[in-house]
């Protein structure tokens, strides 16, 4: 039984100050209902650290939205594995479609990144999506096989990855995909993993949807066979509805 994972994540949202408000608002309202599962947040870099410190005691983790693929040096503007480390964080989100879309990611630098966050001893939310055009030329299952394949590209053992199956025509649209699409596409990619690391592996990776989760629409979505939680980006920003979601999970 794989035991399902949510995961908050805040984007480019919230002071340090309203950071913390919120993580503390997340820990009161998850109570101690949510130990069937595990729920995360991902705040900015500049609120890690103290969000870290506010849900510390809670079972409630911390991840990061990105990190970067060398160990220090010249790299402005780009944060370590090491630093997100120090800091606590459980998992890092890699490869997600805004990374990809508005900063150049490639499933090249996914994979760099991944290794990095594994070798660092965190574990790796792997991000996966075909876009509205590819979704309706019938591409997907190519482009979401190409990126799985791409990302894991020399990683020999999958126990900490994560993969989240985040269609982009369905991220911060209001657009969900209904839970037969996600299914498919989830059931995809499990098998995709099947034939890249053999069927204990497939059975036990487990793979989130993302793309407008909201409380209306979690139950539906997560009492699918191969969907295993959910990657939360607007609905994460209120407390009430990132708990309701991930009770929707426990
Ligand atoms: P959304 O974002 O829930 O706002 O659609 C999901 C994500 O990007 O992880």
């Amino acid at each position: 039984m794989r035991r399902k994972i949510v995961v908050g994540n805040w984007k480019m949202n919230k002071t340090v100050a309203e950071s913390t408000e919120l993580a503390s608002a997340v820990v009161a309202a998850l109570g101690s209902d949510c130990s069937a599962c595990e729920a995360g947040i991902a705040p900015t870099y500049p609120a890690l650290d103290a969000v870290g410190r506010t849900i510390k005691g809670s079972e409630v983790l911390l991840v990061a939205q990105n990190c970067h693929y060398e160990d220090d040096g010249a790299f402005t503007g780009e944060v370590s594995t090491g630093m997100l480390n120090a800091l606590g964080c459980s998992y890092v989100i890699i490869g997600h479609s805004e990374r990809r879309q508005y900063f150049g990611e490639t499933d090249a630098t996914v994979n760099l990144r991944i290794k990095k966050v594994l070798a660092a001893g965190m574990k790796a939310i792997l991000c996966v999506g075909e876009t509205l055009e590819e979704r309706e030329s019938g591409a997907f299952e190519a482009v979401v096989s190409t990126q799985v394949t791409g990302g894991l590209q020399g990683v020999v053992d999958i126990s900490d990855i994560v993969i989240a199956y985040e269609p982009v025509w369905a991220i911060g649209t209001g657009r969900t995909a209904s839970s037969e699409q996600a299914q498919e596409v989830h059931k995809i990619i499990r098998n995709k993993v099947a034939e890249l690391y053999g069927a204990p592996a497939a059975d036990a990776v487990r793979i989130q949807y993302g793309g407008s989760v909201k409380p209306s629409n979690a139950a539906e979505l997560f009492a699918m066979p191969d969907i295993d939680g959910g990657l939360i980006g607007g609905a994460a920003l209120k407390a009430e509805d990132f708990a309701a979601i991930v009770k929707a999970a426990c």
